[in-house]
């Protein structure tokens, strides 16, 4: 996600500013700029990593003790010279960065080409700067009020503005911001790390405030402007920990924020007024859909397990074939393909090179490549014909969760849509499921809240060597991802296998005290699953179960029970995938190892 920084001081702002753009590098971007106040606004930046705009600063230095920066992680709009913020408007007047994004930028963006602004980038954060020009009324902050007022859209903003060189505006919505308090200059960031090096007084901003920073102080607002008294808070935390936003890893940092990447990825894909899924950014008529008579899904690792349940979702909801390929497969096994075959790929980073290949292969062989990713301007979306983003925010440990389970609410919503618009199911289901899928991040908050028995297992498995998931049907699918999960960080051995397939083999390798953990949220399978679970504890396992909290029965089959919200079966992976993400989590940290960098993984697998 984008990263804010803001200088107002006696000091050179330009290098403040690099330097706190560094400490939020961990958010992810993929261009960065840098914009002071020296008697006009000047503006710096870059494509790329920091090094190319701080190679062109080296080239032309800017002066200046007021400046704003950012790091982008694009949204609207590829990585670019041009999309890289700040931005300003044609009078020079105003400079903004921005995090989060405007909802009604497009709206407001043909307002202002009528009204003769022209436009050189292809951001929503552009039309800010437009916005307060056109708007102006000889008051910055009067100004900024009226703006805002106009938007929509969760944001943060840094603004400055040519003729008011004393002050340094900020804004949030819902996009974080915090204001460090120095002797004698202040600052902004999106995060406290940025600013660390110089205060450990800050003040976080919470939504719908806005603060008017000068030299020498800090007026904290509402947006309607009455004035707010907030205590600054003192930060002792180093700057690790702040990178982590207190969390001791990425892993249990991105874990914990899977609710909020549910809420982007169905952001304005759920229509409020109509309750239906919308996907204004593809471009799918009936007629193409009702073509399609068979669906490749094509994936590595942890997006391949999130193809499973796609395949599983779709078909029940479409009755279309579906068949799900590991990408380094499908690329040499000469595919089936023809006019009516869509090809989806998944890929997080969307730089995987295998399901790049998968992706290249399939449009050879002429098919239209569908791709669901989470990084805007990556390989896997500017080569795919049509692209759902995940939204999930950057993920920077290696083992991937919350970018899995925002695929799976990518994969719901796709697959609600195509049944929407071919009338293949009930209005009335597909009502129920889109009710419950908004009502999943509260779920997740509730599983998140309490993990006590789920470290206590971990403590109990740290020892062995061996263990097995269990499930039918979609749990099956999830029990994949929960044993990929374990061995990718804790490094003990594990398989996942279909519940009722154990008996024609694996069996043999159940013995005393051996651990099962047996997924049980697929309620028409719930006796088979029961019956795979009294088989494995005859032979001595110790089953763990997973399962619904209202499910009073479980508790007599298995050793020990973890509970999830009840949800639609179709639903219940986004949930009941978390505990076992937290499973491997503290079983990795129980074993003392790396958990964010588990050895020989990378986060991005870009060889074949
Ligand atoms: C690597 C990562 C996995 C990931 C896989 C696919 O192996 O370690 O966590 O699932 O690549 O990555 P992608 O970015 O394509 O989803």
């Amino acid at each position: 996600m984008c990263g804010i920084v803001g200088y107002i001081g006696p000091k050179q702002a330009p290098s403040i500013l690099v330097e706190g753009l560094k400490k939020l590098e961990y958010r992810g971007y993929d261009s960065a700029g840098i914009s002071v106040l020296n008697g006009s606004i000047q503006v710096k930046k870059a494509k790329g990593r920091l090094a190319v705009l701080e190679e062109k600063l080296m080239a032309e230095p800017l002066e200046g003790n007021l400046g704003i920066g950012h790091t982008r992680w694009a949204t609207h709009g590829k990585p670019s010279d041009e999309n890289a913020h700040p931005h300003t408007e044609q009078s020079g007047n105003f400079v903004v960065v921005h995090n989060g994004i405007i909802e009604n930028y497009l709206t407001l963006k043909e307002e202002l080409i009528q009204k003769g602004h022209q436009f050189v980038s292809e951001t929503d954060t552009e039309v800010i700067a437009h916005l307060l020009s056109d708007l102006f009324d000889g008051d910055l902050i009067s100004t900024v009020r009226k703006a805002v007022a106009k938007m929509s859209g969760a944001y943060a903003l840094g603004i400055i503005y040519k003729n008011e060189p004393d002050k340094l505006v900020a804004v949030r919505l819902a996009s974080p911001l915090i204001i460090g308090l120095g002797k004698g200059e202040n600052f902004l960031a999106s995060d406290i790390p940025a600013i660390l090096e110089h205060t450990r007084d800050v003040i976080i901003l919470n939504d719908g405030e806005m603060a008017i920073l000068t030299q020498d102080s800090v007026q904290v607002t509402t947006l309607t402007g009455e004035n707010l008294q907030r205590e600054p808070l003192k930060v002792d935390w180093d700057i690790e920990t702040a990178e982590k936003g207190g969390y001791d890893h990425f892993m249990l940092k991105e874990i914990y924020e899977q609710p909020k990447a549910f809420r982007n990825t169905m952001g304005s894909r759920i229509d409020s007024q109509s309750g239906k899924v919308v996907f204004p950014e593809l471009q799918l008529t009936k007629d193409e859909i009702q073509q399609v008579d068979r669906l490749y899904i094509v994936a590595c690792g942890t997006a391949y397990h999130a193809g499973l349940i796609g395949k599983n979702i779709i078909e029940q909801l479409l009755r279309i074939p579906v068949e799900v390929e590991v990408a380094s497969e499908y690329r040499y096994k000469n595919p089936i393909i023809n006019e009516r075959t869509m090809v989806m790929v998944i890929s997080q980073s969307g730089e995987t090179a295998d399901t790049l290949a998968a992706l290249r292969e399939s449009q050879r062989l002429g098919a239209k490549v569908f791709a669901i990713t989470n990084v805007v301007g990556s390989s896997v979306a500017r080569e795919a014909d049509q692209v759902i983003y995940t939204w999930a925010g950057p993920e920077i440990a290696v083992a991937s969760t919350k970018a899995y389970t925002s695929q799976l609410i990518a994969l719901y919503l796709f697959a609600i849509y195509l049944a929407q618009e071919l009338g293949t199911q009930d209005s009335a289901l597909l009502q129920q499921l889109v009710e419950e899928l908004v009502k999943l991040p509260e779920k997740a908050e509730q599983i998140l809240a309490n993990t006590e028995e789920i470290k206590q297992f971990a403590e109990g498995i740290k020892e062995k060597e061996h263990l097995f998931f269990i499930g039918r049907g979609l749990d099956y699918a999830v029990s994949l991802e929960g044993s990929l999960k374990l061995k990718e960080i804790s490094y003990i051995h594990s398989e996942a296998y279909a519940a009722g397939e154990l008996k024609h083999g694996t069996l043999a390798l159940i013995e005393e005290n051996i651990p099962v953990i047996a997924l049980a949220t697929q309620e028409s399978l719930l006796d088979k699953t029961v019956s795979n679970i009294t088989e494995v504890k005859a032979r001595g396992a110790k089953v763990l179960g997973i399962a619904y909290e209202d499910n009073t029965e479980i508790g007599k089959s298995v050793d020990q029970v973890i509970t999830i919200p009840r949800t639609h079966p179709l639903l219940s992976p986004a949930l009941s995938v978390i505990p076992l993400q937290l499973l491997a989590y503290y079983t990795s940290l129980a074993r003392g190892n790396d958990v964010d960098k588990p050895r020989n993984l990378a986060k991005s697998v870009t060889v074949e």
